[in-house]
């Protein structure tokens, strides 16, 4: 695709990156994520580019990749925080340590420029910085200084050079507390000569036209899970090439959800007749599963079991000269692209180690993997996609399979049932806390977590009440502030947990089907009340336990409310879905206890593995 009409962004590890990209494509401009070590000549064919923040870097670091060589190209650069750094350096100005400022800042206009048309002459905006721009080199203004409570005024708070436009900003315009910021950042977008024109649907054509140059008269063949990427790119790809050059496989892995295969299979075979293809490769998933517990490990089994799958039916087909399509979408191809600054929280299933060497070897395609979900929402509206399809929530490709936790039976060496009681001074009267002793996957400080659950009951309060459900989550924060060596906070839906101690338990077929009947009960239930569109996702866990009498299996609910998935909030629901789903789940066979996740992500992931 052409990039005269996008920015692009560089992200140098600044939280925000992914921001400043979504903020320029909801107002209609094109931008993107591109790393520092892309060569310049990536650089020169968009209409500008933006430097992020950075964790890690300094001004007194010697300057990154191609940064120096991209600012010296002849269009537009905005900075901010350390972008902004590097732009006073660069041109000569001067930078010192110290001097930080953390929050809210008021910045004040001191002189005007296009990159503030409209912005009025004070205003709020949010500072995170260590060092600070103390002069400018030949050609560059101050046109901005900022004051905050503690730190006093701080002079070089927005630079210009109106000439070579070249802009820096030291607090970051793209996240919302900058009261003014997005309109700055559109401000830069028409001084790069941009109209917001784009949507994912005007460059539909484009889009087509640059799968047909890169299959050329190849034959695709795309993996489809019946998810909302796989869909939306199976229809682009015959739209774009024609029904005859597609081939489908729906590789039924044992872990789908109750009627999905049968679901996708009818859609699909329909508009696609003998070159949709499916297989039951469920007993290779789950013999290849038997015994193993790690996470990573599981994910990594799975994924290279897709690959397995996938080449053998090529083979079987026919089809070994193919090139494999995946919906890989924006999230996913930025988290790998920027891994040597991220560090691996999970191995998503299509970017374990054989699939990222096909893909070094040019036999993989990827038409979606500039776009986040609700653009691939979009596109799908606009190539007639029904609507139903298109607002199902998210489903994971290693499926149920990261939903169903297994256990040798030993218990964690971290597990101390002691620190349950330190909960109690954080939470409201008559209720406590007991820790589990198995552990999930969460997210601390950009950094994986391997941790336990502390889990919490009121006694003889109503453990459904949505006000009770707000009160635990304001205190969700200090208790994994305070309770060293926990990621998640559990509500006991069902009453006091006795005595939960580890139970052996592996990736069997009973244990899947049981997974699969509560997640169906969950969704029945969902739906039944008009809460779909309430929560973003809703995985349901299973999680081995012996709990007392009652039973050998918790299994906890996890609605979540997000935008981009990289966060998650819990979203309060009515005390009569609880009140469904806890009736239903407690008879099914073995089920002894039900609990809501009440974690926030971070520390918790949304997935438990
Ligand atoms: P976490 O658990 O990391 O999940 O907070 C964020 C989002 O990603 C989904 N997810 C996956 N999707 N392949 C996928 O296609 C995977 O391996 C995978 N792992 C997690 C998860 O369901 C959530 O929406």
């Amino acid at each position: 695709m052409s990039r005269k009409n996008s920015l692009a962004v560089i992200d140098f590890g600044g939280q925000y990156a992914h921001l400043i990209a979504t903020k320029f494509r909801n107002r209609g401009y094109h931008a993107e994520i591109r790393n520092p070590e892309d060569p310049v000549e990536r650089f020169a064919g968009y209409a500008g580019v933006v430097i992020s923040g950075s964790p890690n870097l300094s001004a007194f670091d010697e300057e990154s990749g191609t940064l120096g060589a991209v600012l010296d190209l002849p269009i537009p650069v905005l900075g901010f925080c350390y972008g902004h750094q590097e732009i006073a350096k660069h041109y000569g100005g001067s930078v010192m340590r110290g001097r930080q400022e953390f929050g809210p800042a008021i910045l004040e206009i001191v002189s005007e420029s296009p990159i503030f048309k409209g912005i009025p002459k004070e205003s709020t905006v949010f500072m995170s910085h260590g060092d600070t721009v103390c002069s400018v080199g030949e050609g560059f203004r101050e046109i901005g200084v900022s004051s905050s409570a503690g730190s006093g005024r701080h002079t070089f708070a927005a630079i210009a050079d109106d000439t070579r436009r070249r802009y820096g900003f030291q607090y970051h315009p793209e996240v919302d507390d900058s009261q003014f910021g997005e309109e700055m950042l559109m401000n830069f977008a028409r001084i790069c000569g941009l109209a917001p024109t784009w949507d994912v649907s005007t460059s539909l054509e484009e889009r087509k036209a640059a799968i047909r140059e890169r299959v050329g008269d190849r034959t695709v063949f795309l993996l489809v899970s019946g998810g909302v990427d796989s869909t939306v790119l199976g229809e682009l790809l015959i739209e774009a090439l024609g029904p005859e050059a597609v081939h489908l496989l729906h590789v039924d892995t044992g872990f789908m959800r109750q009627g999905e295969s049968a679901a996708v299979t009818e859609i699909f075979h329909e508009r696609c007749g003998d070159r949709y293809h499916v297989v039951d490769a469920s007993d290779l998933f789950i013999e290849a599963l038997e015994g193993v517990t790690e996470p990573e490990h599981k994910r990594n089994i799975i994924g290279e079991a897709f690959v397995t799958v996938c080449e053998r039916e090529m083979s079987t087909l026919d089809l070994s000269h193919a090139l494999l399509a995946q919906g890989t979408i924006y999230p996913d191809t930025v988290e790998s692209g920027g891994e040597k600054r991220a560090k691996v929280i999970k191995t998503h299933h299509n970017r374990v180690k054989l699939m990222e060497e096909m893909i070094a070897r040019g036999q993989v395609i990827e038409p979606l993997a500039d776009l986040y979900k609700k653009e691939v929402r979009d596109l799908g509206a606009s190539l007639g996609i029904p609507a139903p399809l298109l607002e199902r929530h998210p489903f994971p490709g290693p499926g149920l399979a990261v939903r169903l936790l297994a256990s040798r039976g030993e218990t964690p060496e971290a597990f101390d049932p002691a620190l349950g009681a330190r909960a109690t001074p954080y939470l409201p009267a008559g209720v406590e806390g007991a820790i589990l002793p198995i552990p999930s996957v969460g997210v601390k400080a950009d950094l994986r977590s391997y941790e336990l659950p502390l889990i919490l009951h009121q006694n003889g309060g109503d453990a459904l009440d949505e006000v009770f459900h707000a009160r635990i989550f304001s205190c969700v924060p200090s208790l994994v502030k305070e309770i060293p060596g926990i990621n998640r906070v559990l509500i006991s839906l069902t009453g006091p947990l006795p005595s939960a101690t580890p139970r052996p338990a592996f990736m069997t077929r009973q244990r899947i089907e049981l997974l699969r009947r509560a997640d169906h009960l969950v969704n029945t239930a969902l739906t039944e009340l008009g809460l779909m569109e309430a929560v973003w996702q809703f995985p349901v866990v299973l999680v081995p336990l012996n709990i007392g009498e009652k039973g050998q299996e918790l299994v906890v609910l996890r609605p979540v409310s997000t935008v981009r998935a990289m966060t998650c909030t819990v979203p309060i629901l009515p005390r009569a879905f609880y009140e469904g789903c806890v009736a239903g789940l407690s008879a099914l066979p073995g089920v002894g206890a039900v609990a809501l996740d009440a974690t926030t992500k971070p520390p918790g992931t949304i997935e438990w593995e």
